[in-house]
């Protein structure tokens, strides 16, 4: 998948993303983010906790914070910037399309605040030093990249020895959003087989021995289930993968798939179950 889908997908992320930031919040409880002097977040999106680790970091603490999307960078940026300028503020989502395409990724008031954020691919981060962060941690982003052995390289070369990694990856059988979407366009025509590869790592074995490769330690590994808040077929929660199908079908086939996906979510709610998503997560710590 090239950046350009998440460009496009960028505006919806303002809204979707706070379903997978769970996940986030787990890997940050887990690898005891606010003990550390500088965090990388990578694969960030737009951003959507790095308000929350702002407020509960040390004070010295550096948030560095990257994504390959430039849309999704400056989605990101202009949320912080926003946050800085009225942290008191509750609703920091409101931000507008001008404001997100004139946004200032060197803006002063980011330095000042411990914040840097850039546009850059997760699998040759170049702009990093060697041994510069406790903490890295990439949520729902090595499943999507193209080489991943290069990804989890650059991760361990940016770490300090002690430093610690934390990732998350969907189980593509535990994710029933994806799932059921994936039928509803087979339904309809849309498709004939899933629009993507699904990951190669589907268990917690898998998930270990990839990460004990690159000599990190201190495994912890675990599943983890979250809920989707999906009530209605607003287009914020269509996939990304799948938005580009729906963009180029013919009206009547983007009708019925809205009308197979309505039925799929109302018979989820009169079971009183949401949709959810499955992750495998991981800690490991770069040895000293
Ligand atoms: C599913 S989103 C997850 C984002 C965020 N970490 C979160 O927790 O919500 C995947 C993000 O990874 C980014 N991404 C995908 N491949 C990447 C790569 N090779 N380098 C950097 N970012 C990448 C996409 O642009 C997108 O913003």
């Amino acid at each position: 998948m090239n950046h350009h889908i998440w460009d496009a997908y960028s505006k919806s992320y303002l809204n979707i993303q706070k379903n997978p930031a769970s996940f986030q919040l787990s890997l940050m409880n887990m690898l005891r983010f606010n003990e550390a002097e500088e965090i990388l977040d990578a694969g960030c999106a737009g951003g959507q906790l790095h308000q929350y680790i702002l407020q509960q970091r040390k004070n010295t603490c550096k948030l560095t914070a990257c994504d390959f999307s430039l849309q999704m960078v400056k989605v990101a940026a202009t949320r912080m910037l926003k946050f800085l300028n009225n942290p008191l503020s509750g609703e920091i989502m409101e931000i507008s399309p001008l404001e997100i395409e004139n946004v200032d990724l060197n803006c002063p008031l980011l330095e000042q605040n411990n914040y840097k954020i850039f546009q850059g691919d997760v699998q040759s981060l170049t702009q990093l030093n060697n041994n510069q962060f406790d903490i890295y941690i990439s949520n729902m982003v090595i499943h999507l990249v193209e080489n991943k052995n290069q990804a989890i390289q650059e991760a361990f070369r940016v770490l300090k020895p002690g430093g610690k990694i934390g990732i998350v990856i969907p189980v593509a059988s535990g994710n029933l959003l994806m799932a059921t979407m994936t039928k509803c366009f087979m339904q309809c025509g849309l498709i004939q087989n899933m629009p993507f590869k699904p990951t190669d790592i589907e268990t917690r074995e898998e998930m270990i021995s990839f990460i004990k490769k690159y000599g990190f330690t201190d495994i912890l590994c675990w599943n983890q289930t979250i809920p989707f808040d999906l009530y209605d077929i607003d287009n914020n929660y269509i996939f990304p993968q799948f938005k580009e199908i729906l963009e180029k079908a013919p009206q009547e086939q983007v009708d019925q798939f809205y009308a197979f996906f309505k039925e799929e979510v109302q018979n989820r709610l009169n079971q009183n179950l949401p949709f959810t998503v499955e992750g495998l997560c991981l800690i490991a710590k770069k040895p000293l």
